[in-house]
């Protein structure tokens, strides 16, 4: 049994393959958490402690007993104005301005399964595995205030999910004020604080610190996960490395603007929270309604960061991500993005489709600049039709062409946003979210849509669909500025920013279900809306609008902590950069892109004899590796800070027979000396034999010492190790 409650003590059990996370319902009704750390038999309650607190409020129940707090106690879902005065998940105002409310545990319910969540992504149970889900119940009567806690168990991926439901059961409206949906409260223990920062071409750098008093948060305002913050947070003891030590992971499955904040207290007790972004946010609960706090997945690993990132991998490849393409291999594209940018016609891209077939490519993307006079970037968002006169035929009749080709055929497209100039803005002005009688912020020329309306989302949604019906296989939903101004014309402000993302949701879902052999590959001018959120619908996402071979190293570097490999896209461009103007080997940038679901953005027809072999041998061993890189288990084999020394690593099969190990020496210097590197997750006692030279190796000598890389010749040098067990 995955959860378990004891009633004489008010237990719940939350048992993984290797975790165990536990929290009571108390005699006085609170819920505190107890323990979420390596798996263990019994009970944690003796690890709570009772003294006087000074100035730290004690309930009302407890009479003249002081020693029971909960600005000192660890809690499950602490609410303001309860005495607790750290950071909240919960903010209630009444009708009459008055904050607060007290909650106590009413009710639970242990069922069999995996709960979803109605209008939001959520994980799910394969049909293969263990789950079960626990809802506690607990209510505040002033108010008719009831909120659900959830909990999503999945034993064997080390997995446990947290959502909320608040609703109004009372006769008069209150306002939520912030909701967050995840807490993990520590009485004790040294931490550092992982994170990740980052900015248009620059996404999720890593970020350590040791926590320290006061809250440190993270977050996005922007109607989008962002460039900026990955809505991730990872607490780590100290001491703890790729492959040793206590680490705890917290992940956001919401697209839009979240909070994580990480709070150190008097005590030296340490709060994590995560939710939905307090910025304009005001959510009003008639009587009767609710509203559900996005999904948080939770990990635990007493092996270090590397395990960490198998769970969280393993969850989103297989418990978030759906569809065909979620086991199915992905197909090796040629984007036309940075080969043409907005300059070609219905000729020149069947040449370069022409071209990328003779070199392996699968499939076809036309990027930006299809449609209705769309030659920069100033215009025709929204008019979804091709520009005939540009392309010379019909958008059926290029596919068709295409298709002859032996290619598939995908294309761009930024649903969620209009242009000034465009059919549909000077038809729909209410569909963009202005603020009337302010000047309208914009952001690469464009307006967002207001995707709370049923009108726009039908408008979308048929658009697509027509472009869908033309024979064109794959999208890529971009989406290139961030969301300034919440206003609908349809009202209800303060509930835009979560009404927004529910439309998204809505409209995603109807078409994945519609055309389910369809891949659509999420973006958001680069990684700006890398999220788990996303990836239950678009299983891969475009990672950065970085091309560049170095930089995406760190990007890739962060991303993989959190995402697994086969969520990560990544193409070969030309040089000199179009980002940093750096000039890279072909087989370096070859390297750097096949981290996941891998492409060109080049164009075919510029490039040498030479450079045509060379590529169409890289996509005939990308295609060989594909597996290991999209399914097997990912190793960061360097440290950040050893990143300009090089910067390695690995994907090992799921039977530890195979091997795949990439490295890049950024910098070479005079008389170097050797670097090593020591792979990970080999079979223990067992040879290896190094596909390239021939030697047998032995595994645990490998996993011990590390192998010596061959001296580079020059900067950017990058080496493939192949190995196989004997
Ligand atoms: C964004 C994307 C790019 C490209 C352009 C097209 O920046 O991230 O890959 O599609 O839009 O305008």
């Amino acid at each position: 049994m995955a959860i378990t409650f004891d009633e004489g003590r008010g237990i719940f059990t939350l048992t993984t393959k290797t975790s165990t996370y536990q929290m009571m319902a108390d005699s006085f009704g609170y819920l505190l958490h107890l323990y979420y750390g390596a798996k263990t038999e019994g009970f944690t309650d003796w690890g709570l402690t009772f003294a006087d607190r000074g100035f730290s409020g004690s309930p009302y129940d407890l009479g003249r007993n002081r020693t029971y707090s909960l600005d000192a106690l660890p809690q499950e879902f602490p609410v303001q104005g309860t005495g607790d005065y750290r950071t909240p998940l919960l903010v209630v105002r009444d009708s009459e301005g008055t904050y607060g409310a007290d909650l106590h545990y009413h009710s639970h319910e242990i069922t069999e399964g995996k709960y979803s969540l109605s209008g939001l992504p959520a994980v799910y149970a394969n049909p293969d595995e263990e789950a079960q889900t626990l809802s506690i119940t607990l209510k505040n009567d002033r108010l008719g205030l009831n909120v659900k806690l959830l909990y999503g168990v999945i034993p064997s991926k080390d997995i446990i999910t947290r959502s909320v439901i608040v609703s109004n059961e009372g006769s008069k409206p209150f306002t939520v004020q912030k909701l967050c949906s995840s807490c993990l409260d520590f009485t004790h223990g040294d931490f550092d604080l992982i994170t990740f920062y980052g900015r248009h071409t620059f996404e999720r750098q890593y970020q350590r610190q040791k926590l320290r008093h006061g809250i440190f948060s993270i977050g996005s305002r922007r109607g989008m996960s962002s460039h900026q913050y990955s809505p991730l947070v990872i607490l780590a003891g100290h001491g703890a490395t790729e492959s040793h030590g206590r680490c705890w992971g917290m992940e956001f499955v919401y697209s839009g603007g979240f909070c994580a904040e990480v709070e150190h207290d008097q005590y030296r007790q340490t709060r994590v929270i995560m939710g939905l972004a307090q910025d304009k946010f005001s959510y009003e609960l008639a009587p009767g309604e609710e509203i559900t706090g996005p999904e948080v997945i939770m990990t635990f690993s007493n092996e270090g960061l590397g395990k960490l990132s198998h769970n969280l991998h393993a969850c989103i490849r297989e418990n978030i991500c759906r569809g065909k393409f979620k086991a199915s291999p992905r197909p090796v594209v040629l984007n036309t993005w940075e080969a043409l940018y907005f300059n070609f016609d219905g000729k020149k891209i069947l040449e370069v489709a022409e071209s990328a077939k003779e070199l392996g490519v699968d499939m076809l993307v036309l990027d930006d600049g299809w449609f209705m006079k769309r030659n920069d970037d100033f215009r025709a968002l929204g008019d979804w039709k091709a520009d005939e006169e540009k392309l010379g035929c019909t958008l059926s009749e290029l596919a068709n062409s295409v298709k002859s080709i032996g290619l598939d055929f995908g294309i761009w497209v930024e649903p969620e946003m209009i242009s000034e100039d465009s059919n549909l803005y000077r038809e729909h002005k209410d569909w963009a979210m202005i603020i009337p009688g302010e000047k309208p912020v914009l952001g690469r020329n464009q307006l967002v849509l207001d995707l709370s309306r049923k009108d726009v989302r039908e408008y979308i949604f048929d658009a697509m669909c027509s472009i869908l019906n033309q024979g064109v296989t794959y999208l890529k939903w971009d989406y290139n500025r961030s969301i300034a101004e919440l206003y609908s014309h349809e009202g209800s402000n303060g509930k835009l920013a979560y009404k927004y993302i529910l439309g998204l949701y809505e409209i995603l879902e109807r078409i994945t279900s519609e055309y389910p052999d369809v891949l659509i590959e999420g973006c958001a001018g680069g990684g700006g809306r890398f999220d788990a959120g996303m990836m239950y619908y678009t299983p891969q996402i475009w990672c950065s609008d970085n091309t560049d071979a170095l930089d995406r190293l760190s990007i890739h570097y962060g991303t993989s902590f959190g995402y697994p490999m086969s969520a990560i896209v990544a193409h070969v461009s030309t040089c000199p950069n179009h980002q940093t103007g750096r000039i890279t080997p072909l087989n370096t940038r070859y390297i750097t892109s096949m981290t996941g679901a891998f492409g060109y953005e080049l164009d075919p027809l510029k490039l040498s004899d030479d450079e045509r072999r060379e590529i169409s041998a890289q996509i005939q061993q990308y295609k060989q590796d594909r597996e290991i890189i999209t399914h097997g288990l990912y190793y960061r084999l360097s440290k950040p800070e050893n990143i300009h020394r090089y910067c390695a690593w690995e994907y090992v099969s799921n039977d530890g027979s195979k091997a795949l190990i990439n490295v890049v020496i950024p910098q070479n210097h005079g008389n170097m000396p050797v670097i090593y590197v020591t792979p990970r997750g080999l079979t223990s006692g067992a040879f290896y034999r190094d596909i390239e030279t021939g030697k047998i190796l032995p595994s645990d000598a490998l996993m011990d010492s590390g192998f010596p890389l061959e001296m580079p010749k020059s900067d950017y040098e990058a080496f493939t190790i192949r190995l196989e067990r004997v």
